[in-house]
């Protein structure tokens, strides 16, 4: 199959977990195809495997067969400083839980993914405030990620994701946490970035209303992938 033009291809995915002595199998053979620009939503029960499939498209877990390929690069062919890059470049994720550095100030954690790839100057700089600008933080650049509430780490995680302006976004229930106004915002903020950079996005969410926002709307089950039908 011609891989061109596609951003992500999972093929065939499978990954089991040992827990308590008892191998449980997640993922027993998804296959998603997600074209530049194009958008899918994932639903599916809590321990349904969301969150291991977004890790395994990341290169931050391994599967245990199956490929998945970034615009034609096989990620499980990369050494891991090779993929350290790719991610950085081509991939942001936002988390369940934020995973701010706590060490490190609210513009700093966003220039974070520029450090990464070797990229520290004034382009940079301007990117991450622009960034903080648009999730509505510009003004609190130098405060701690612990002096931010909820929806504020999570606006802060969304912009740090988008630093790089990644082909590809990652999102594990980016509104899991936040008030209906709030998770309403970061939505749209998500959906409107996705238009002005041309990202993929991949996200997970239980809200239909957000889903529904989505190309394609996914529901991940018994350890495969099916289409919901609107
Ligand atoms: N490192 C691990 N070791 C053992 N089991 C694991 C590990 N990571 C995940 N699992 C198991 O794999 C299953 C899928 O977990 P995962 O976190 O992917 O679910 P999820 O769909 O994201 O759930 P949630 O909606 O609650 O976030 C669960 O049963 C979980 O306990
Ligand atoms: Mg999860």
């Amino acid at each position: 199959m011609n891989d061109f033009g596609k951003e992500l291809q999972v093929r065939q995915v499978t990954k089991s977990f040992v827990s308590g002595g008892q191998p449980i199998e997640v993922l027993k053979g998804v296959d998603l195809t997600v074209e530049s620009g194009a958008s899918v939503s994932i639903r599916g029960e809590s321990g349904s495997g969301k969150t291991t499939l977004l890790n395994i498209i990341a290169g931050l877990e391994t599967a245990d067969s199956g490929t998945v390929s970034l615009n034609g690069l096989r990620i499980e062919s990369l050494s891991e400083s090779k993929l350290a890059l790719v991610r950085g470049k081509e991939v942001g994720m936002v988390f369940q839980a934020y995973h701010l550095i706590p060490e490190l100030d609210v513009a700093e954690n966003v220039l974070l993914p520029a450090r990464i790839v070797g990229l520290m100057g004034r382009p940079q700089r301007d990117r991450a405030l622009e960034l903080l600008k648009k999730v509505g933080l510009g003004d609190r650049l130098h405060s701690s990620p612990s002096q931010l509430s909820g929806g504020e780490k999570q606006r802060v995680a969304l912009a740090r994701a988008l630093m790089n302006r990644p082909a590809l976004i990652l999102a594990d229930e980016p509104t899991g946490n936040l008030d209906e106004k709030t998770a309403k915002g970061v939505i749209g903020l998500i959906f409107d970035i996705c238009r002005d950079e041309n990202s993929s996005l991949v996200m997970v969410t239980h809200n239909p209303n957000f889903a529904a926002k989505t190309d394609r709307q996914l529901l991940l089950h018994n350890g495969l992938l099916t289409n919901i039908v609107k």
